[in-house]
């Protein structure tokens, strides 16, 4: 039988907003390679999804809750502890927003900040203590090309992947000693529902034109596939990565340094 090449750091994963595109396609690869995957995300697939991807068995656990509720992430994470165990810790649960700094509401705002940016921190803060514990942990945070160059019309979105990238360099550098690594990466775009959500939502009528135009917009003349970012998660969770922390790993078919 032919060894996997990559191997994971620890099978147990919790990846937020597993539900849907990149987080579903991580979760797919998680359990492909045998892991315990927990999902907290405010929605489950439905049956006929994860019976097209051949999820059926009992080692992923969907658990309806949102990141934004400290404590409810709180205890989930500790039942997880006491029933399985903490080992990777994938934050990809994100909104998209568009807007300039004029015509961002502050509602838009609030809601930006604390599911993106506060819902990373919330599960940060409760898997850190178990980790610790172990001595061992890995955080992959999801960030976006978004955080480090300029988007036209993403001004709430780009302050909260700024901050995850922050986020992820501030972990990684307190937490070295204790055995924690944290990551972050930085897609372009990705064909996934909230692509396609924005789309419908903000050019109806010219949902055609919109998605040739953004794939358009990135050298590599497509966009990426959820698959590709979770390979990308994947590797990043292996032994063979265990060399990687506190940074940041685009992928993006060349839009951030081919795009002139
Ligand atoms: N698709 C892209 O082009 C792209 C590019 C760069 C970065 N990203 C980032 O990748 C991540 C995943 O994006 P996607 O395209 O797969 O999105 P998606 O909309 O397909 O999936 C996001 C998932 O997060 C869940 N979620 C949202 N708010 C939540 C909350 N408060 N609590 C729990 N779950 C919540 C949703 O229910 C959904 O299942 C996001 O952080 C996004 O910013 C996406």
């Amino acid at each position: 039988m032919v060894k996997a090449y990559f191997e994971l750091v620890s099978p147990y994963v919790i990846v937020t907003g597993g539900s849907s595109g990149i987080g579903l396609a991580m979760v797919k690869i998680f359990h492909d390679q045998g892991a315990i995957v927990d999902v907290f995300d405010m929605q489950k697939p439905s049956a006929d999804t994860l019976q097209n991807l051949s999820i059926h068995d009992e080692t992923v656990h969907f658990h309806e809750v949102d990141i934004t509720n400290a404590q409810a992430i709180k205890e989930l994470v500790s039942l997880i502890s006491v029933k399985r165990g903490i080992g990777i810790l994938i934050n990809n649960a994100g909104i998209a927003h568009i807007g300039n700094v004029l015509n961002t509401t502050e509602e838009d705002f609030q809601q930006i900040f604390n599911v993106n940016i506060k819902g990373a921190f919330n599960c940060m803060q409760a898997v850190i203590p178990f980790m610790e514990e172990m001595e061992q942990g890995l955080i992959i945070n999801m960030a976006s090309i978004a955080a480090t160059i300029g988007i036209p019309d993403r001004f709430a979105y780009s302050m909260s992947k700024g901050a995850i990238v922050s986020m992820t360099l501030s972990v990684a550098k307190d937490f070295i000693k204790k055995g924690i690594r944290c990551n972050c990466i930085s897609p372009a775009r990705v064909h996934t529902p909230f692509v396609d959500g924005f789309i419908n939502k903000h050019y109806p009528g010219k949902e055609e034109e919109m998605f040739a135009k953004l794939s358009a917009s990135q050298p590599i003349g497509r966009m990426a596939s959820p698959d590709e970012i979770a390979a990308l998660a994947y590797y990043l969770c292996s032994k063979q990565a265990s060399f990687i922390t506190g940074t940041d790993i685009p992928i993006d078919g060349g839009f951030t340094r081919l795009n002139n």
